[in-house]
Formats: structure tokens, C-alpha cells, sequence
């Protein structure tokens, strides 16, 4: 059975150049990064190079480019430090949208704890943000707004620049969790006029347990690591040299091909979609026509997604349930009952993301595959 991996959501594939690149530094070029001598030297400059590039890829200046353990630090530091930044001037509020990841939502929650109130940003039926809801709950005691550019489970994209304005028209910060949407689409932080972006390198084709925290230099956010001089002081820890090396090269790598990825993406979904449109019980969950992203939510009727996920996987197909637990007893996604999905449609949703490697083959396969199984399980 030739296995077929639908789920670049959640991770992807490392890029094979990029392992090579890396691989020197795990055995040659091993030095610790803040060693002295040449040995510590040369893993520097590589880093130095890794952090150059993936600051010119954003827009950036290499200063405003702190690498972390992943986009969940990312999203924790972020939104913690641009609301800390706030609060000296007074700020006590932070508005997310209601679809974040996790990441962000329970950073949130911990800033409550912490004396923040939290507004939650709804979303329409397609799953994108309402600004006529943003405007109403802007006020000049916000100190952040984070709206992420695009969706985990339903790949949407975000009117992120007009979010932004807004942000800035009240004298708020605006942080862009972009860990979903940098596969597909080049982001430049300039344009965006973001305070702070999240990044992780490995949905980008990147290893896992490293990724980038862009704050603009004027943000002035509190250290997140305590102990060591890394990062500039401000993340301590030593680097993880052959990581960042893999994850600059990836990320290009992305950048390069956002366009061309970003057609493939529309083409295996339309595809997709076509294959699936005999199946009088399957509907796309959100607006997937304008994402750049490799996502289709799809809503099954009838269909437990647990069941389903389980039986595709039998049959060599990974996907989704859109969290990444599987079993039926997690909580159901606040990301599709906030676009109005019942509970129990929400059990009945489940998540395919497509990436660079697969192939049309692969798509006409799996449609085939997910007609079988869903006919089957509705039926039993
Ligand atoms: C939108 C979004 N933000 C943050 C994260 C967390 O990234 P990491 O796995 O690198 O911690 C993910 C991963 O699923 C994500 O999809």
C-alpha cells in the first residue's frame, strides 16, 4: 500500500537540502555558537547568515529576529510581550480573534490571570474575522490586537494589513501568528505594518523545535529565558546552530516557490473537490477559494470524524480531525464552532492539507479513498 500524507497542517516533510546543509553542524561543525574560539566561530556565522536571511525573506532587520523553540513560544512570547509593553501606558485590554491557536488563546487566558481582559474577535460563516466587530470593540485602553494571517483547521486568511490599521489607528500593537500562512505566501512585516510574527520551520519544509519571533525594534517586549546571553539576552539557551541552519534554507526554499506552491494548493483542491462532488453529503467548511494554503475543512453529515480518520489511516491515508487529537472525547474545534458548525457538526468535520510533495495522482487516490469510507461508515 502506498501511504499518502495529507496533513502538512500539522508538520511537514524536511526538505532534503536543508538536512544536508545542517548535517555538517551536528558532527564538523559542532561549537557551541558563543565559544570564542574557531570552532565557536564558525557555528556563529552561521547562525548569524541563518538570521540575515530569514530577516531579509520578511522585510525585517536581522536585530528584530529572535529564533525560539517553535511558533508556540513564538506566539507566547509575542502576545505576552506586546501586552507588558502596553500595560506601562496604561493598556489593559487584549483582543484576539476567536479561531487562534492554542498557543495564543491560552497565553491569553494566563494574561487574564494576570490583570488583562480578553476580548475574543468573532468570525463570519467563512471563517474570516468581522472588522465591523473589531471596530465596535477598539478602544484606546487595547495595548494588542492578534489576528493569525491564516487558519490551522480551515486555512482562511486574514485581512491582516486592515487589522493592523485599525490596531494602530488606537495606539495598539498588532501580532500576526503567520505560522500557517509562510509555506504559501511570501510576508513582508513591513508591508503588513505587524509589531511582532510568528513563525515555525516546521511547517515550511524546516526542522521541528525551532522558529522565529520577528518584533519590530521599537516593541520593547521583556526577556522570555532567563540564564544565558543567546538571543541577544532576551531568550537565553544555547542555539540550536544545525536547526536554525535547516530552517533558513527551508524557509527560502518556501519563499521562492510561495507562488508556485501557492498554484499547486489551488489546483489539488479544485481537483479535490471536483473528485468529491458526487458525494451529496461532503461541504467545504469556511472559504477555501481565496487561502493560498493546502487546507480543505470538509464536513461529512453523518460521518463521525473519529471513525473516519481511523479507517482512512488503515487504508494508508493521514489526515485530520483538525486538532490534533483524534479521539472523540477532545474538546470540539472552537475554530469551526466559532463559525456557527454545531457540536455535531463539528464531529462530522475533518481536515485534508495537501503540501509541495504530493502529487495529483495522490489527490485522485485519496478523493477516491474518502468517498469509500465516508459511503461506508454513513451506511453502517
Ligand atoms: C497557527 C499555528 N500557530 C502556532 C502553532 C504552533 O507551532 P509549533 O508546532 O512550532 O509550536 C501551530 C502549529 O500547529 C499553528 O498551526
Amino acid at each position: 500500500m502506498e501511504r499518502i500524507y495529507f496533513d502538512h497542517a500539522a508538520t511537514t516533510p524536511l526538505d532534503k537540502e536543508a538536512f544536508e546543509k545542517a548535517a555538517p553542524y551536528y558532527t564538523e561543525f559542532f561549537g557551541n555558537a558563543d565559544s570564542p574560539h574557531s570552532f565557536g566561530r564558525k557555528a556563529q556565522a552561521a547562525v548569524d547568515q541563518a538570521r540575515d536571511k530569514i530577516a531579509e525573506l520578511l522585510g525585517a532587520k536581522p536585530s528584530e529576529i529572535y529564533f525560539t523553540s517553535g511558533g508556540t513560544e513564538s506566539d507566547n512570547w509575542a502576545l505576552t510581550g506586546c501586552a507588558e509593553a502596553k500595560r506601562k501606558e496604561g493598556k489593559n485590554k487584549v483582543l484576539i480573534s476567536a479561531i487562534e491557536h492554542h498557543a495564543v488563546l491560552e497565553t491569553a487566558q494566563k494574561l487574564a490571570q494576570n490583570g488583562f481582559e480578553i476580548g475574543y474577535i468573532p468570525v463570519n460563516e467563512q471563517g474570516r474575522v468581522e472588522i465591523s466587530a473589531l471596530l465596535e470593540m477598539m478602544d484606546e485602553h487595547v495595548a494588542v490586537v492578534a489576528v493569525m494571517a491564516a487558519n490551522n483547521e480551515t486555512g482562511v486568511v486574514q485581512p491582516c494589513k486592515e487589522i493592523a490599521k485599525i490596531a494602530h489607528s488606537w495606539g495598539a500593537l498588532y501580532f500576526m501568528d503567520a505560522v500557517q500562512l509562510a509555506p504559501y505566501a511570501r510576508i513582508n512585516v513591513k508591508e503588513i505594518e505587524a509589531d511582532a510574527v510568528a513563525i515555525s520551520a516546521h511547517k515550511c519544509y524546516g526542522p521541528k523545535g525551532v522558529g522565529a519571533l520577528y518584533i519590530k525594534e521599537k516593541v520593547k517586549v521583556g526577556k522570555l529565558i532567563v540564564g544565558g546571553e543567546q538571543e541577544r539576552g532576551m531568550r537565553g539557551g544555547t542555539t540550536a546552530v544545525p536547526q536554525v541552519v535547516a530552517f533558513a534554507c527551508a524557509y527560502e526554499k518556501c519563499v521562492q516557490e510561495a507562488e508556485e506552491t501557492a498554484k499547486k494548493m489551488a489546483t489539488y483542491k479544485k481537483l479535490f473537490l471536483q473528485e468529491l462532488a458526487e458525494l451529496e453529503f461532503a461541504s467545504v467548511n469556511g472559504d477555501v477559494e481565496t487561502s493560498p494554503t493546502g487546507v480543505v475543512n470538509l464536513k461529512l453529515s453523518g460521518v463521525e470524524n473519529a471513525a473516519f480518520l481511523y479507517s482512512m489511516d488503515l487504508q494508508g491515508v493521514a489526515i485530520s480531525a483538525g486538532s490534533a487529537c483524534a479521539s472523540a472525547s477532545v474538546k470540539p474545534s472552537h475554530v469551526l464552532l466559532a463559525m456557527g458548525l454545531s457540536e455535531a457538526e463539528v464531529k462530522n468535520s475533518v481536515r485534508f492539507s495537501f503540501g509541495k510533495g504530493n502529487t495529483e495522482e495522490e489527490i485522485v487516490r485519496g478523493a477516491k479513498i474518502v468517498k469509500e469510507t465516508a459511503r461506508k461508515i454513513k451506511n453502517a
